[in-house]
């Protein structure tokens, strides 16, 4: 009940607000940009009986974009360290602007503020904000994995994720147990793609334990610390190949048959000659 009613009471809230004389009613702002694309920021408001002074955007404190109707030119854009505003467009109820954002994992406040005519210059602004990523496309890659080890030997695994910003974190598990980077085995950047995107690789050392046997299971694993954090992985499956057992095995039933098989031949040799004997005579 309390909640219906709260409900109802925001709803009013919200009514009261779009019936406002003047209002932001929209700002659109990408949760996420791609800094290898020009993002699209755009401001829906509404006046009424007020006359629109001035649409002004900022980022962060920093004003990037300017409408005034009645100034010539009416849109002026204002580069700041760090982005580029690329163009900006206005309607009779709108104004989007277009900006480069800088080739580092940041997140920043893009606000939209009207404001109407004078004398009473009404000022209405919202805020949102915006995060520069890149997202890997690829699952990571595993390379120096044999098909096959034999127990107590030792190999290097590199794992090397997909360009993105922020660079990816790797991490190895065995048989699904996290293992923890030697001091040496730190995660490696490559250098910046356009946009900032790098690749990360780290190299894991992988012991084989004298007793092993089956299969031992290696995920790599390629993690962006964003919010929500997103994951890529590779998986691969070394068959340990013991050389006692099976090989033993083998070719000891080798050498029976062999064996057998000699007994076989000499018994029908005997018998043959038996027949021999008994027909001739
Ligand atoms: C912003 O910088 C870009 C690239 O340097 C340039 O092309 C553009 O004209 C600049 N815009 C303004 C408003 O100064
Ligand atoms: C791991 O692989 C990456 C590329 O995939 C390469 O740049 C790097 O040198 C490799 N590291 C080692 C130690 O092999």
């Amino acid at each position: 009940m309390m909640e219906i009613i709260k409900m109802k009471f925001s709803a009013l809230i919200a009514l009261c607000a779009i019936t406002s004389a003047y209002d932001i009613t929209q700002l659109k702002v990408p949760l996420y940009a791609d800094p290898r694309r020009a993002a699209e920021l755009s401001c829906h408001f509404q006046m009424d009986d007020e006359k629109l002074h001035s649409v002004k955007w900022y980022r962060d404190m920093n004003e990037i974009f300017r409408y005034n109707p009645s100034q010539k030119p009416p849109i002026r854009l204002f580069n700041i360290t760090d982005i580029m505003v690329q163009g900006g467009k206005c309607e009779v109820d709108s104004c989007m602007v277009r900006v480069m954002p800088p080739p580092i994992a940041t997140r920043a406040a893009y606000t939209c503020e009207v404001s109407t005519e004078g004398p009473k210059f009404f000022i209405a602004r919202k805020t949102k904000h915006m995060t520069v990523v890149a997202i890997p496309e690829m699952d990571p890659v595993i390379i120096g994995a044999p098909k096959v080890l034999k127990p107590g030997e030792q190999i290097f695994l590199n794992c090397t994720s997909d360009y993105s910003l922020p660079p990816s974190d790797i991490n190895w598990y065995i048989d699904d147990e996290f293992q923890k980077p030697e001091a040496w085995q730190r995660t490696e950047q490559s250098a910046p793609q356009p946009g900032g995107l790098r690749r990360s690789w780290r190299v894991l050392r992988l012991r084989v334990p004298p007793t092993a046997s089956g299969t031992i299971r290696v995920r790599c694993e390629a993690i962006l610390l964003v919010e929500p954090p997103v994951v890529r992985d590779a998986n691969i499956i070394i068959t340990i190949h013991s050389r006692t057992q099976p090989s033993k095995y083998v070719s000891n039933s080798v050498g029976t048959n062999k064996y057998l098989n000699e007994v076989l031949l000499l018994t029908i040799i005997w018998t043959i000659k038996h027949i021999l004997r008994f027909v001739l005579i």
